[in-house]
């Protein structure tokens, strides 16, 4: 669980809109899902009925094409749960870490030695690798499995590490706090089959808490977007909070804000919480100080000294990883939520698709289509297709469908010319409000949606929801009061057309505990856990060329109670047709494990360690008593395989 000043598992979704919950109960109750097999007819038509073609969407390169689909995906021995300060990966594969927080991306100035001990000051930091590592992508040059730029996140900080006296109090700690965050481009290149940083290459990138970025789409420019500092409503100062990534098929990245929140509070505390307005409320602002403590040291923190500075936040910001002079955009038309993730797929006619989740408990998924076609090998024509088109909110309902699916859904589209919302005058509202429109909607409330992956071959979409472990509601109806362990659902859009306003959906796994006796049988999870693989909170997830469906959790990790005998956070492979799923790696202590991405060849797997030690007992990766650090992990075959086999 990660300790990130924010309550995910609280929801500030006030609205009447039926839970998802209720409507998998009705399904489950109709067709007795749990108890049918894992492995069996349902699941391989479930693929079988894709759309063949059209590649994107999987978190690889387009190029090489992917070979005929393995019959037998899942080549790997299973591994068991770990609870030491170490990784584990599958027999014949090697992990080995990269570029940990405070890593120096330049050879001299500030910042080009790590001390060790925290003392580095903002300007240092601002040069060094981030903290808290998380969405993760390698964008290969010119084409190369061995040469690339590691793109990542730094979600958020760990001051109990980050400062020698564990706490924001000058405005150089609140600066460096800012420079931990962001984003790192970094130039990586493997000699003699060791993965190493271009020190001082011109890729190198840091873009922090502080970087100008431009407010681009239907909301750029509106008043609500205006501060004291930018009249013009369209030059914002850094991107916090970034959580998952995507990427396009036109070589940029894709960084999405989630807990910005956290950041905002006021030294007015005469009358707390009691000036908020609506959507302040509904995005969580806090009606005092905060943890983080920004809004002593910068007036643009303080929501009653700059109540729209927090509307620049909370967007999904693209970047362009090749050109280090380049600004970064924050692509206002996709919507303004707590974002996870963003999966894209490609439509038959070209336009671009993008799928996000709403990480908090009982809030929505969304898509977004661009207006304009993707064309490839066009830059100007591809460059800012993020900034026109249309966003969709989903219903899923658990209505009759005539196959083994659970049930249908619905894109709503968030448009003032829907009557649901026609008391948004202009597009611009509705976006830096999209949490309040959705819930006019009806928009299904959904158990904390995270990284949303689509299928590299067919296009299907699966979603974790990691968990909704407050719900307290004990009607039979909801099986699943408590949902300690979250679930992967997946859905088909009708056509296999990306851009259809109608899907049909189906649970790919409840997780549970099977190991461990439950008056609630429900909680043991669906027919494809196993004592062998049982996890809780699935967060992390995207799909290899080949269709291997990677599954990473940030969860509950004390090994005791309902987590009994499912140790450390850990990342797990499944067979989309058959549901198989194993275990593959197993993270230090305290940690969660997230973000994906491979090499063209799909012989390189990197993801991230986030927050080991976030309780105070790790000191990975180095040992001893070295500070616990956040790290990418490269993952290799030992005889040079594809990941996975
Ligand atoms: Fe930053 Fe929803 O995990
Ligand atoms: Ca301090
Ligand atoms: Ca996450
Ligand atoms: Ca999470």
């Amino acid at each position: 669980m990660t300790l990130d000043f924010d309550s995910e598992d609280l929801p500030t979704n006030t609205s009447q809109n039926e839970h998802f919950q209720n409507v998998v109960n009705r399904a489950v109750n109709r067709r007795g899902f749990l108890f049918k097999t894992g492995v069996g007819a349902a699941a391989v038509a479930f693929l079988s009925a894709g759309l063949a073609g059209c590649g994107g969407g999987g978190d690889a390169d387009p190029t090489p094409a992917p070979p005929a689909a393995d019959p037998d995906l899942l080549g790997f021995t299973g591994i068991a749960i770990g609870t030491d300060d170490s990784v584990h990966v599958a027999p014949g594969y090697t992990a080995s870490v990269l570029a940990p927080w405070g890593t120096p991306l330049f050879s001299s100035g500030a910042g080009s030695t790590w001390a060790g001990d925290a003392s580095e000051d903002a300007a240092a930091q601002a040069r060094q690798m981030g903290d808290n590592h998380d969405g993760i992508h390698y964008f290969a040059l010119a084409g190369r499995s061995d040469e690339g730029l590691l793109v990542m996140n730094h979600e958020y900080t760990n001051p109990q590490y980050l400062f020698t006296d564990g706490v924001v109090n000058s405005l150089d700690d609140a600066n460096k706090d800012l420079n931990a965050h962001g984003v790192s481009v970094v130039h990586i290149r493997r000699t003699a089959g060791v993965w190493n940083i271009v020190l001082d290459s011109t890729y190198n990138r840091r873009i922090t808490g502080d970087t100008p970025m431009q407010l681009t789409g239907a909301a750029a420019g509106h008043a609500l977007l205006q501060t004291t500092a930018d009249a013009t409503g369209t030059v914002a100062l850094g991107t916090l909070n970034n959580c998952g990534n995507g990427f396009t098929p036109w070589g940029t990245y894709l960084t999405c804000e989630e807990n910005f929140n956290q950041y905002f509070g006021t030294t007015n505390t005469a009358v707390p919480g009691m000036t908020r307005n609506a959507n302040q409320l509904r995005y969580g602002l806090a009606g005092a100080g905060t943890s983080r403590k920004y809004e002593q040291y910068h007036d643009r923190f303080d929501w009653q000294k700059e109540p729209n500075e927090a509307n620049r936040f909370g967007w999904i910001v693209e970047i362009d990883p090749f050109d280090p002079a380049s600004m970064p955009k924050k692509r206002t038309s996709l919507g303004r939520i707590k974002h996870e993730n963003a999966a894209y797929a490609i439509a038959a006619d070209g336009r671009v698709v993008v799928y996000m989740g709403d990480d908090q408990a009982n809030d929505y998924i969304y898509k977004f289509v661009t207006a304009g076609h993707y064309i490839e090998g066009d830059t100007a024509n591809n460059r800012d297709l993020l900034d026109t088109g249309t966003l969709y909110v989903a219903k899923f309902n658990a209505g009759a469908v005539a196959n083994d699916m659970m049930g249908t859904g619905e894109w709503m589209p968030m448009t003032t010319a829907n009557p649901a919302l026609a008391a948004y005058a202009t597009q611009a509202e509705i976006l830096v409000n999209t949490r309040l429109a959705a819930d006019a909607m009806g928009a299904t409330p959904m158990d904390r949606p995270e990284w949303v992956a689509v299928h590299p071959q067919t296009q299907e979409v699966y979603v974790t929801l990691t968990n909704n472990s407050g719900r307290s509601t004990t009607d039979d109806a909801n099986p699943r009061t408590a949902n300690v362990y979250g679930q992967i659902i997946r859905w088909r859009e009708t056509g296999g057309d990306p851009t259809a306003l109608t899907f049909e959906w189906d649970l790919f796994v409840l997780a549970g505990n099977p190991t461990i006796a439950q008056a609630n049988p429900l909680n043991k999870g669906s027919a494809n856990v196993t004592s062998d693989n049982t996890f809780n909170s699935p967060d992390g997830l995207g799909f290899d060329r080949d269709g291997r469906l990677w599954i990473q959790t940030d969860g509950n990790y004390s090994n005791t109670g309902n987590y009994a005998n499912q140790g450390n956070n850990q990342m797990l492979c499944a067979d989309p047709r058959t549901k198989e799923i194993r275990r593959f790696f197993v993270g230090p202590v305290e940690c969660e494990v997230t973000g994906l991405s491979f090499t063209p060849d799909s012989k390189t797997l990197f993801i991230n360690i986030q927050h080991p030690g976030e309780g105070g007992n790790s000191h990975w990766p180095e040992g001893g008593a070295a500070l616990p650090r956040s790290a990418t992990v490269v993952i290799t075959k030992d005889d040079g395989g594809v990941i996975g086999t």
